[in-house]
């Protein structure tokens, strides 16, 4: 049995990987129900996210991934448990708006976020429901759209754009807020695999330049650059760790409903018909490496 499991066996059901940076976010025995069934889509769920730091956050349907960001954007009042976001106490009706303007969520379909047809007016739109300036919006617009790798785009319909520009515009009007925390919740997973590159690289550049990010996610390959990884199971956090510790195991996502990265697979394929490499790669060109070594 793995270290994983066996730790989630006894509770707390934890592998530590301490994050050095300060918490951003900081999570104590979080719980939710929905219905007054008291079925719980988060059960005393304690996670920290360090500042500047990149998480993914993975797990099967029905898991708890889009609960937990609500909360983490001030969408769903904490009904139990403590909850710090960008230093701010979540529980406070004072701190709600705060919130929001400090952590930007993106979604699965860009159509759905835009609020006007015409890009710069839809950037507009976030940082002025924010109360900023008239004047300093057209600054706004223009590093939101530099961030995304998208200026020049200004004047054109946001819905005529290719799925991947789509969601690049989508995260740009997020961008205008100027947030310091940014979630993703299967903000790929409509987009053919060109369209997937540019959001992955859209956001492995916003993390290179400070932002925390918070990437959802139930396809373990597209988390393997994150810093730390954490795994939800039935609104619990089954693992917490590098992608390196938790991905590399396949028993621990097999458990928690997800597939290992096809290098991973790969691995254990030649292990099973007595080929083995000198360690498990998670990546492909870690697995390239080996195979030409
Ligand atoms: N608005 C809602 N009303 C009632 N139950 C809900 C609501 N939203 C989610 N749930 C339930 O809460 C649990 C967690 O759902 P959640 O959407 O957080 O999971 P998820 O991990 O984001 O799943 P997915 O991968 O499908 O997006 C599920 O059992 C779901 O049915
Ligand atoms: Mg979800």
């Amino acid at each position: 049995m793995s270290d994983a499991i066996k730790a989630e066996k006894s509770m707390p059901d934890i592998i530590k990987t301490e994050n050095p940076m300060p918490d951003v976010i900081k999570a104590e025995n979080l719980a939710h129900s929905y219905a007054e069934d008291g079925h719980r889509s988060l059960d005393r769920l304690s996670l920290s996210v360090g500042q500047g730091e990149f998480l993914a956050l993975l797990g099967r349907n029905g898991s708890g991934k889009t609960t937990l960001a609500r909360h983490l954007n001030a969408l769903l009042q904490v009904q139990q448990g403590e909850l710090t976001v960008t230093y701010l106490n979540a529980k406070d009706p004072a701190n709600v708006w705060r919130i929001r303007e400090k952590t930007g969520m993106v979604f699965q379909n860009p159509e759905n976020q835009f609020v006007s047809s015409v890009v710069e007016e839809d950037l507009a739109f976030g940082p002025r429901n924010f109360g900023v300036p008239e004047a300093e919006i057209p600054a706004r617009v223009r590093r939101a759209l530099e961030a995304v790798d998208m200026s020049g785009y200004e004047k054109r319909s946001a819905h005529l754009l290719s799925g991947g520009q789509k969601q690049r515009i989508a995260i740009a009007g997020v961008l205008a807020a100027e947030p310091d925390i940014l979630i993703f919740d299967e903000v790929t997973s409509m987009l053919d695999p060109a369209g997937r590159k540019e959001v992955r690289d859209t956001i492995a550049g916003l993390h290179a330049k400070g932002k925390t990010i918070i990437l959802i996610s139930q396809d373990v390959g597209e988390a393997v650059g994150a810093d730390r990884a954490a795994i939800l199971h039935g609104g619990r956090l089954l693992a917490v760790g590098t992608p390196r510790e938790l991905f590399t195991d396949p028993e621990l996502l097999r458990r928690a409903g997800l597939t290992p990265p096809l290098p991973v697979r790969l691995y254990h394929d030649l292990r099973g018909r007595g080929i083995r490499l000198p360690y498990c790669p998670i990546t492909c060109g870690e697995l390239e490496e080996l195979l030409c070594r």
